[in-house]
């Protein structure tokens, strides 16, 4: 049992694996956060929390005038609003008489096997059948708004979830302007705040900062998760690093806008609050109707930031994935996109794919611009029919030659825009997001769909599963190239705008869900511009997602270390592409970009036809490597050993579920001469092993090596095969050679013997 009820102590308790999460019933029935943190047994953990007479902490009806009891200092499961906890709240309403007020207590809870599921919402599923549902109940008494708080328990992840159903249970409309998913008091602690922000072509750069009393806000007003920040938060205490030390994550499973706060209050507890955001968010709630907040994913390490990352990993990889492409293998594809951008044919389509078969790639996608009449990005989005200046020979040829190479074919669509140039935005012009007597702000010259609205939603349902239908396409990239704002619908009253960005979010989760049920042979790719969208929401209709538009690989060495925090190597897109790099101009090996690309899922993105012979016999070389270690890197334990911020390289590492083998990566950020030895110390092994190695990069400027290395080393390194145990890599480590050249790259591959 994951969950237990203690009827004498009034107390919920949580456990999984390793951490156990506790909430109390007190005397007055206000629903107290008492832990979460290490495992304990049964204990009524409330003996923690002392009551003191808070001068200016007013107290609520049923303890007046104990003025040592105040809602405004205990620690709350689920807050309420304008009745005297004067710290972020959880939810705002406004009630049918105007006042902004709410006070909840326990009404019931209810126990219950399998994991819950939110309608029209991605949220965490539980195939395996593992979890354990709690639901309670919390009321508030005059005007009989009721909240039933969700508890999704994953003992083997270490992962509780959240979610909120808001029910009205007044006579009266109410309006919601704030409803969260979560909020989770930590009475006592000293915190760093880890989270990820960015931009385009550089997302989810980590960033730890040690909180002050200031309340710090992470989140989007873009009504997309954006590429600026994720809804991905960590708190760990100061000391915590990689293997050490207790820290918390919460992820949010939404797509859209977001808010995650965390308050450091007057008396030094921490408190987080976490789910949609609440900027321009009104939603009316008719008598007995519902809404439901988004899903929060918690989870807890006491073994520092690693085991929390595994965490994650393995919670998204095993429930919130799903369908054929959650274990199958997928495959290596080459996407045209730098290879020609807008500027292509279907002979230039063809060759690209006659190329690539030769290297061994496994599919070839077709991005932008072969529908409607698109040339650049001023023009084309809406009309989903092949355009046939460019693919002359129609769409199902082209897909037949591709596949007649050998290769499946995987087309790119961005579903939710409108160009105003496009068949149709002459025929709909009201399709498009745009407030009454403005001009619509444009971005990359589109307009957004109101995905609010059905029959928009069935009509680009109609127009991109007949595409599919018609040709047989085996991968989808999903791609939504813009931030969204204009946001009015002529659908809903005026009173009802505030919801139009919810109902936005909930008309693209609409569409996925169609299609990708419709389509369950078809792997679909999530993409925003690179990673503006990268969450677990978008990873429930699609097990990966185009990482970032940046491809250089020395880029993506921070882009992918920030990303893996919270997500596997197997919902992060990654390619080879030209060099130097078309984002940057930057110089790199083949080698080292092939390293960085194969801890994501594996690809290329350029012509060819450009390579030469030795690079062409570098590529079938690699695509056989990554085939060897696929499952090592997609379904092992990601570890990174070492700070991105302090070294002159970076170095990862995966380890297989049961330590039979590991793959070791470097990459030399900042090569030197007379440099530094690299000495890095492996991970996650078992100590008593004998680990041989079975495989390493040989050097790419292999005349300097020979010049630089000692003898010894050089024999070491490039002939023996090396044999230690478990321990000694972990506590000695592996020292590398002295290679130089474009940033190299390494990847060595311990077997145990
Ligand atoms: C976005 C994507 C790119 C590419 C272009 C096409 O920027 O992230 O990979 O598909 O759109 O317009």
């Amino acid at each position: 049992m994951s969950i237990i009820y203690n009827p004498v102590q009034s107390t919920l308790t949580m456990h999984t694996k390793n951490s156990s999460y506790q909430m109390k019933i007190d005397e007055h029935k206000v629903l107290v956060h008492t832990y979460y943190g290490s495992r304990i047994a049964d204990d009524d953990m409330s003996y923690l929390y002392m009551t003191f007479d808070r001068a200016n902490a007013g107290q609520f009806e049923e303890v007046f005038p104990d003025r040592t009891i105040s809602l405004d200092t205990m620690a709350q499961e689920y807050t309420g609003c304008g009745v005297g906890d004067y710290r972020i709240s959880s939810l705002l309403v406004q009630n049918g008489d105007g006042s902004y007020g709410a006070d909840f207590r326990y009404v019931k809870h209810e126990i219950v096997e399998g994991k819950y599921a939110i309608p029209g919402m991605p949220h965490s599923h539980d195939e395996e059948k593992e979890a354990q549902t709690l639901i309670v109940t919390i009321q508030d008494k005059v005007t009989k708004l009721m909240v039933e708080l969700y508890y999704g328990v994953f003992e083997k992840q270490d992962v509780i979830t959240r979610c909120a159903k808001i029910i009205n249970g007044s006579n009266e409309k109410i309006t919601l302007l704030k409803a969260s998913s979560m909020a989770l008091d930590f009475p006592y602690g000293d915190f760093d705040l880890i989270h990820f922000h960015g931009k385009h072509a550089l997302e989810r750069q980590m960033e730890r900062c040690h909180l002050s009393h200031a309340i710090e806000t992470i989140g989007s007003r873009r009504n997309t998760s954006s590429h600026q920040h994720n809804p991905f938060i960590l708190l760990a205490n100061p000391e915590t690093n990689e293997d050490f030390g207790d820290c918390y994550g919460f992820m949010l499973v939404y797509s859209g806008g977001f808010k995650a706060e965390v308050e450091k209050d007057q008396f030094d507890s921490t408190r987080v609050v976490m789910g949609i955001q609440d900027e321009a968010f009104a939603w009316e709630l008719n008598s007995q109707a519902a809404f439901y907040t988004p899903e929060v994913l918690l989870s807890y390490s006491n073994q520092g930031l690693a085991k929390l990352s595994h965490n994650y990993h393995d919670m998204i990889r095993r429930h919130i994935t799903r369908g054929k492409f959650k274990n199958a293998r997928r495959p290596i594809l080459i996407n045209n996109w730098e290879a020609t951008y807008f500027d292509f044919t279907d002979e230039k389509i063809v060759e690209i794919a006659k190329e690539a078969a030769s290297l061994g790639v496994e599919m070839l996608v077709l991005d932008d611009g072969w529908f409607g009449i698109r040339n650049d990005d001023t023009s084309g989005l809406g009309d989903w029919f092949v355009n046939t200046d460019k693919i002359r020979c129609g769409l199902p040829s082209l897909v037949k030659q591709v596949n007649d190479l050998g290769l499946k074919f995987g087309i790119w669509i961005e579903p939710e825009m409108i160009n105003e140039d496009s068949d149709l935005y002459r025929q709909h012009p009201d399709w498009a997001l745009t407030m009454p007597g403005r001009v619509p702000n444009r971005s990359r010259h589109q307009l957004v769909l109101d995905m609010s609205r059905d029959e928009i939603v069935d009509c680009i349902y109609e127009r991109i599963s007949a595409i599919l239908r018609d040709n047989p396409i085996e991968y989808v990239k999903w791609d939504m190239n813009r931030s969204i704002c204009d946001l009015w619908s002529c659908s809903l009253p005026y009173h009802r705008q505030g919801e139009l960005a919810h109902r936005y979010v909930l008309g693209v989760y609409k569409l996925m869900d169609r299609l990708t049920s419709e389509f369950p042979d078809v792997l679909f790719e999530g993409c925003s511009g690179g990673g503006g969208r990268f969450d677990a929401g978008i990873l429930y209709y699609s097990p990966q997602i185009w990482c970032s538009d940046d491809t250089d690989p020395i880029q993506r060495l921070h882009i992918q270390y920030g990303t893996s925090f919270g997500y596997p190597v197997s919902s992060m897109g990654a390619h080879v592409s030209a060099s130097p790099n078309h984002q940057t101009g930057r110089t790199t090996l083949l080698n080292t970009r092939g390293v960085v690309a194969m801890s994501g899922t594996f690809g290329y993105e350029l012509d060819p036809s450009k390579l030469s012979e030795d690079e062409k016999e570098q590529i079938r070389i690699q695509i056989e490597t990554f085939k060897l270690f696929y499952d090592l890197i997609q379904n092992g334990k990601y570890y990174r050993l070492s700070n991105i911020l302090s070294k002159s390289y970076e170095a990862w590492q995966f380890v297989s579920q049961d330590k039979s083998e590991a793959l070791l990566n470097v990459v030399v950020t900042n090569t030197q001469p007379n440099p530094t030895l690299m000495n890095i110390k492996l991970k996650g092994l078992e100590k008593d092993a004998i680990y041989e190695v079975v495989y390493k990069t040989m050097p790419d400027v292999k005349r300097t090596f020979d010049i630089m290395n000692s003898p010894a080393m050089k024999e070491r390194y490039m002939t023996k095969k090396e044999q230690m145990t478990g321990s000694a890599l972990m506590h000695g480590g592996y020292t590398l050679p002295w290679v130089v050249g474009d940033y190299p790259a390494i990847q060595i591959h311990f077997k145990k013997i």
